[in-house]
């Protein structure tokens, strides 16, 4: 039997390259691997609790799906739907809200941090915090029950919230008998940690990404940004400690890599090495760029798409919501 995989995406910014070797390829890896029945969805209310202008709402969720999809994410293989379009899921929030007690949500990680600044700052606890923020990981229970998930790929920040889906489930199934399944967390492998423009992780919250669909000359600019020691041209380089040759190393082929590692030991420009990390780069984005595009100048077809997948996504949550509810006694 494959085993369902299921995993959702956060609408909350735009998507960067570190994203893409991190999360997205990996994540698209396992949906083609024939142990898998995968869903992927846009989590556009969990995208609520920090996004409120509607236009950037809008902006950032359909970025999400078209990202997927340039990607290579194929619907007809995944379920790939926007959580939104299925309404059973905040049905069953509610239903696995009425078995989560209160100290849980107190002890969830995002919470936890808000009010640890807090207090730090002298602020009142709850300072900046909303009801979509607290009960974030019930709803995010709910995604993952609602399709009987049994392995659910994240980041290790996302791990307790797993773990907190498998409590709600146990709570209900202790009072019900067995309903849902109990999922298991499979984190992403850590190995591929792209360093950013300054050399530190590539992240949002360090503003020194590589946006991963940015067109071929700002592309340029940025990769120019990108921090180099004052050694000149001729001197010999060591690629094991330079951020050009870790991200060139994503990107090109193993005879390619070969190649730069020689060109370092002898000594390369750092302008060229720039120039050739641009090329690289380029060729692997310029594709999936040029369908991102497409699919965000005409977003009827990503809503087809995502109709689609919701179709498929309420075949499971229709039957499943009533058979709960009817254990329930409605
Ligand atoms: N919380 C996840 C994140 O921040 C997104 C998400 C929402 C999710 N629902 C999910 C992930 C269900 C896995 C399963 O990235």
């Amino acid at each position: 039997m494959r085993k369902t995989i299921l995993t959702g995406i956060k609408p909350t910014g735009q998507v960067h390259l570190g994203n893409y070797i991190g999360a997205i390829k990996p994540a698209l890896e396992l949906a083609k691997a024939a142990d898998y029945k995968a869903a992927y969805f846009v989590a556009d209310y969990h995208g609520l609790t920090k996004i409120n202008n509607p236009e950037e709402f809008r902006h950032l969720s359909y970025g999400i799906a078209a990202t997927w999809l340039a990607l290579g994410l194929d619907p007809n293989k995944v379920i790939f739907y926007r959580q939104s379009d299925v309404p059973e899921i905040f049905e069953l929030n509610w239903i696995l809200s009425c078995f989560t007690s209160k100290g849980l949500m107190n002890r969830a990680h995002a919470y936890k941090a808000i009010v640890d600044s807090n207090k730090r700052l002298d602020k009142d606890i709850d300072f900046g915090v909303n009801m979509g923020l607290f009960n974030y990981p019930i709803l995010m229970a709910a995604d993952i029950l609602m399709f009987k998930t049994e392995v659910v790929p994240v980041g290790k920040d996302q791990v307790q919230h797993v773990e907190i889906a498998r409590d709600i489930a146990e709570s209900f199934n202790n009072s019900y008998g067995e309903t849902f399944l109990l999922p298991e967390y499979k984190i992403q492998d850590d190995t591929a940690v792209l360093p950013g423009l300054d050399g530190r992780k590539m992240s949002k919250s360090y503003k020194n990404t590589i946006p991963l669909f940015e067109d071929p000359k700002k592309l340029q600019k940025l990769i120019n940004k990108i921090k180099t020691d004052s050694l000149p041209p001729e001197a010999p380089k060591n690629p094991d400690i330079s951020v050009l040759f870790m991200l060139y190393k994503e990107f090109a082929t193993f005879v390619e890599v070969e190649k730069m590692k020689e060109q370092y030991i002898k000594g390369i420009g750092w302008g060229e090495a720039k120039k050739e990390l641009f090329n690289v780069m380029n060729r692997f984005i310029e594709e999936p760029r040029e369908k991102y595009n497409e699919l965000m100048s005409s977003p009827e077809k990503i809503d087809k798409i995502l109709k689609e997948g919701a179709e498929k996504a309420r075949a499971i949550s229709v039957p499943f919501l009533k058979e709960i509810k009817s254990k329930i006694g409605f």
